[in-house]
Formats: C-alpha cells, structure tokens, sequence
C-alpha cells in the first residue's frame, strides 16, 4: 500500500497508526463495494456508464483525513478502466445517453445564451473522458469541435461520432491530424477546428482549447461572467523566451523516428533557420489558450499569420510559442503589446499546471502522479484546485486518480444546479 505520507506530515504518530488501521478497514470494505451507476428507474435496463465510486465529495473536498485515506485505497486497489464500447453502445440510443447523463436538465439564463462559448478539444483516446468534460462544460448555447487523432482506435472514433450525433452543438472538426507529441500537427489539429468553429452558425464570443487531460474548475456561467470581463482582450501565457528555448526556434528541426512512448519526435539538426518573416518577435508560453472571436477571425485572414504558420512547421513544439508570439504582433485584436511584462502560466488563468520542480516552493506538492515533469492530480488537491483562480485544471487522469475527477463533477454540477435554481425561466434540476 502506497499512502503519500505527506498528507499526515503535521499528524502525530497515534494518528497516522489510527489511520492505518482505519484504512486496513476501509480496505476490507471498499473491496466488496463496486457499485455502477446507480441505472435511473424510468430505465428498465441496467446502463453501462463510467464507473463511479464510493466517496463522499463533500469529506474530500474538506480534506478529511479518513476519506481521503479511503480514496487513495480505492485509487491502488480498484480503478476500473471505462470503456469506449459502452459510450458506443449508449449513444447508439441518444435519447436513453441525454436523459442518462442529464444533458437535457441543462436550461440557459439570459447571460450564457448573450455570450456563446466555443471548445476545441484535441483528443485521442479514453472517450468517456471527453464525454465528462463536454458535459461539465456542456450548455446547449455553446459549440464544441473535438479533433480526433488520425491514429485513434476505432471504438474512439465511434464514440466521438456518437456524442456527435446525439448532441447537436457537438462536432467533429472537417480536417482531422495525425498528431506528433512536438510537432506542428498539434497546433494544425486546433487550427482546424478553429477554423470549423469560425464557420459555424453560432456566433460565439470566445474560444478555448482544452486536451482529454484537462478539467474545468468552472461552471459555464462562472467561465462566462470572467470572459466577460476581459472585454475583447485575449487570455494566454506569452513569455520572453529563455536562450535554451531559443533554440527551439532558430534551428532546424526534423521528425525523427524513437523507439520510446512516442513513435516520431521533432529532432535538432546543425542547420540554423532565417528570423521570422515581417519582423515578428517570438514569444513562447504554452499550447493553452483563450482567444476572442475577433482575434481568431484575424488569424484566419492574415498573410503574416500565414507566413508565420508556415517558419513555424519546422521548429520545436511549435504550439508553445504560435499564439504566444501571434498575440504580442502589434496591431492584432486583443494585443498585448510586445513591451508589456511576461505573462507567466501562474499569471494566465488559462490552465494551472503543477511543475514538479515547483513543487513545495510556490504550491503544495503533487498527490497524484508525475508525468514528463507534470502533476497528475490527486483528490486530496481539489480544495487547492478550486480556489486557486485558474479556470481549467491540467492534469488529470482517471487511471491516476479518478475520484478527484469525481469530486470536480459533483462540486460544479452543484454550482450549476445551485445557480439554475435561481433562474426563474428554468426548470429545477
Ligand atoms: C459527507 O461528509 C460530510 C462532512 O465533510 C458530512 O457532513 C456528510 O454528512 C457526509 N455525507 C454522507 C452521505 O456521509
Ligand atoms: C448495450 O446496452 C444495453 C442496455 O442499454 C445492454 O442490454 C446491452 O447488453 C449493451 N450491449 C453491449 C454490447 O454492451
Ligand atoms: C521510420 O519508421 C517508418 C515506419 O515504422 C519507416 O517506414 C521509415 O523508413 C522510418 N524512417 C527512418 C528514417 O528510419
């Protein structure tokens, strides 16, 4: 049994033994208790969904220690992996998959359906993981594009089709990548659908990409009274970049085959690339970002834009340093200009993201797992999460820890239904 002692730092010696032998309990017990979701009585059958745990949220989110032990026994002993033929099977019925997962019980105010909001989701595997994020994002005013991987399996994509089909405001971007970790095609998947969403016949005031490893920390409301408030202006890290991350740019690279996780990876040759066509000046932040709707109408007409896309394609993860450099070039909707300071990642609420190395130093340390320097977030993180101020949480990953991910839903579905509750328009959830 691997508990983080960590958590039970400030406790004295009779409390952890006393948590111990609680747990060894609760060991005992959460091996017997496998409980799928609850099938609603209106339903005959029993329906296959996700798998939801035993935990009481409310005890997670206070930090109790007793539940929070309870929640990393279930994470080493009882993760269950959820199943891409299942989302097929219950979208294959779209009237049992919306009344199931409770898309209908979602109403609009007058605010949400004034502001629209548009997602680009550039995902590749574990579909009922979009499907979760979709829905605790989901208001039928908004527009979802989802971006497939050329390379996903085949139940994926049939899962991606269904939510398609049984959702209208949800796609599936026209022009589909076959995405290399690093490589240009990440940023040419977004692009697509930024493109998709700029056609499309919901006139939407802001968009956000969002990856199938990151969750909301907002409820669509909260997200559109914040966006709201940034009048027009752009949200992202943009950076001056570091002389190490310099070379990411002023070098060549080339994909090259590796034998490890990733098949191809962008690799650096000796061969030094020309500076940046009209002058650009590169800033670098991160792949994440909230961009206005004039903004992204302007990328899609400039020849600079263009041009840079294209003195990008052979550099390093060229989606770290894209929209970065595209937001400071004088002139462009929502600029922010190039002799403003730094926006970091803490800055930008775009995404909060835990560094490994950061650790203890500006945010309590990572309970979940590490991945490439990465915090995959623990339960025992969702106070931290919710209260930081950032608008969506990365990284998360049932495999690692599913009843944060749990917890996230249920607090934000409380929000949404404590906030309908008071709209005399809506029916009561
Ligand atoms: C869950 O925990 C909270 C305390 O954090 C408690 O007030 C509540 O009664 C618990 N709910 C259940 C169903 O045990
Ligand atoms: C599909 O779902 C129905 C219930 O809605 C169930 O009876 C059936 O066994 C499922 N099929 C598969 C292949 O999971
Ligand atoms: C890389 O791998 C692909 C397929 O595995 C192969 O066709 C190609 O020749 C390889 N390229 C190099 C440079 O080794």
């Amino acid at each position: 049994m691997r508990i983080r002692c960590s958590l039970l730092k400030p406790n004295k010696k009779r409390l952890v033994l006393s948590l111990l032998i609680v747990c060894v309990l609760l060991l005992v017990r959460v091996r017997f208790i496998s409980e799928p979701v609850a099938p609603l009585a209106v339903f005959p059958s029993v329906i296959q969904g996700f798998h939801k745990y035993d935990i009481n949220c409310s005890a997670i989110y206070d930090l109790d220690p007793v539940e929070v032990g309870k929640s990393m026994i279930i994470r080493r002993n009882q993760v269950v992996e959820d199943m891409d033929k299942s989302l097929i099977n219950l979208t294959s019925t779209c009237p049992l998959f919306t009344k199931y997962r409770g898309y209908g019980d979602v109403c609009v105010s007058e605010e949400e359906e004034n502001f629209p909001l548009a997602y680009s989701l550039v995902v590749h595997k574990s579909s009922w993981m979009v499907e979760r994020l979709i829905r605790a994002l989901y208001s039928p005013s908004n527009i979802y594009c989802i971006h497939y991987d050329q390379k996903s399996s085949a139940d994926f994509v049939l899962a991606m089709e269904g939510l398609a089909r049984c959702l209208p405001n949800v796609f599936i971007a026209s022009k589909r990548e076959s995405v290399i970790y690093a490589s240009v095609s990440r940023l040419n998947a977004d692009l697509n659908c930024l493109s998709d969403l700029l056609g499309s016949a919901v006139k939407w005031k802001y968009v956000i990409n969002l990856c199938g490893q990151d969750f909301p920390l907002r409820s669509n409301i909260e997200l559109v009274s914040e966006l709201k408030k940034l009048n027009g202006a752009n949200m992202l890290e943009t950076s001056r970049p570091s002389e190490r991350k310099k070379e990411r740019f002023t070098f060549h690279y080339q994909l090259e085959n590796v034998s490890f996780e990733y098949e191809k990876l962008p690799k650096k040759t000796n061969q030094k690339k020309s500076p940046p066509p009209h002058g650009i000046e590169v800033f670098t932040g991160s792949a994440y970002f909230v961009l206005s709707r004039d903004f992204v109408a302007h990328l899609d007409s400039s020849a600079v834009v263009k041009d840079f896309l294209s003195w990008s394609a052979d550099t390093y993860s060229p989606d770290e340093h894209f929209w970065a450099t595209l937001v400071r070039v004088p002139g462009v909707p929502g600029e922010v200009s190039r002799s403003q300071p730094d926006i970091t990642d803490l800055m930008s609420r775009t995404r909060l993201v835990k560094w490994h190395y950061l650790e203890n130093n500006l945010y309590p340390p990572c309970t979940g797992g590490h991945i490439r320097s990465v915090c995959i977030y623990g339960a025992a993180e969702m106070r931290w999460l919710l209260s930081y101020g950032h608008w969506f949480a990365n990284k998360v990953d049932t495999k690692v820890d599913p009843i944060l991910i749990q917890c996230l839903e249920e607090k934000l579905e409380e929000k949404r239904k404590l906030f309908q509750s008071q709209l005399s328009t809506c029916p009561k959830g």
